[in-house]
């Protein structure tokens, strides 16, 4: 299993989610916004890490960017993608330092729902054994569910990250009951010696429940702050985000 590094354990790490601005490329095919661009102005503001998802569509990264990028990436990478062999194919190439393993439907809008561990555990065990012997940590993106945690560890995932999209959609007492699940989650999968992740519609404000989930390593987040980053710029929509997670 390979392990992630952090210089300081105890404070929560920002994956800049840069999918959207992607999006706005590929809408009109044109050669702006850089992603290079916005990956440095990331940096600047306080990225930990860069996420970008090369979705079987490529309806916003393109193969490309992940070559790219991989080489101008000063913190991270994290790839996250499909479990399928092109996919795998892709990442043993690049060698992000990350692979987050995500479920995908063609149709939908977004990432709905986390990966099905426990359904597909042999295979994704291969996956795992093949990225983690080319040095990549992998994390399977899941709901906060104690059988995909469990069936997570044995895949030999080194990281979950914790789906909170639910958590997002919900209000007032549901929203509660799902946090506490996602407390539970958390404790649960650091106590297998799993590192914990989350991530998905997150924002400035339903971040600041989400960020005191015990164990918590790492949060990618990327709407949100692409949106914000309308108004005030990447640099410091970023920059917004690391003041709220410190
Ligand atoms: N984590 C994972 C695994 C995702 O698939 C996504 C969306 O691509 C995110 C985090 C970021 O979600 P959002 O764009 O809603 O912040």
């Amino acid at each position: 299993m390979t392990s992630v590094s952090s210089n300081s354990p105890n404070r929560i790490h920002l994956g800049v989610n840069i999918d959207h601005a992607a999006t706005i490329r590929q809408q009109r095919k044109t050669i702006y916004p850089d992603l290079a661009e916005i990956v440095a102005a990331s940096e600047r503001g306080g990225a930990d890490g860069i996420t970008l998802h090369l979705r079987e569509d490529r309806r916003h990264i393109q193969d490309a960017d992940v070559y790219s990028l991989k080489r101008i990436i000063k913190t991270k990478m994290n790839l996250e993608m499909a479990a399928t062999e092109e996919m795998l194919r892709i990442a043993c190439q690049v060698k992000p330092e990350d692979v987050c393993l995500v479920p995908e439907k063609r149709e939908e809008l977004t990432t709905e729902g986390g990966l099905d561990v426990v359904a597909q555990k042999t295979r994704l065990t291969e996956m795992c054994s093949e990225m983690n012997g080319v040095g990549i940590c992998i994390s399977m993106f899941i709901e906060p569910a104690i059988d995909q945690i469990e069936a997570s560890a044995e895949t030999g995932a080194g990281v979950v990250e914790l789906h909170t999209g639910k958590y997002a959609e919900l209000a007032g007492a549901e929203q509660n009951q799902e946090l506490e699940r996602l407390y539970d989650a958390a404790s649960f999968a650091h106590s297998l010696g799993l590192v914990v992740n989350a991530g998905h519609g997150l924002e400035y404000e339903n971040v600041v429940a989400v960020k005191d989930l015990p164990h918590l390593h790492e949060l990618n987040i990327g709407h949100s702050i692409i949106a914000r980053a309308l108004l005030v710029g990447v640099e410091s929509a970023v920059n917004e985000m690391k003041q709220i997670l410190e």
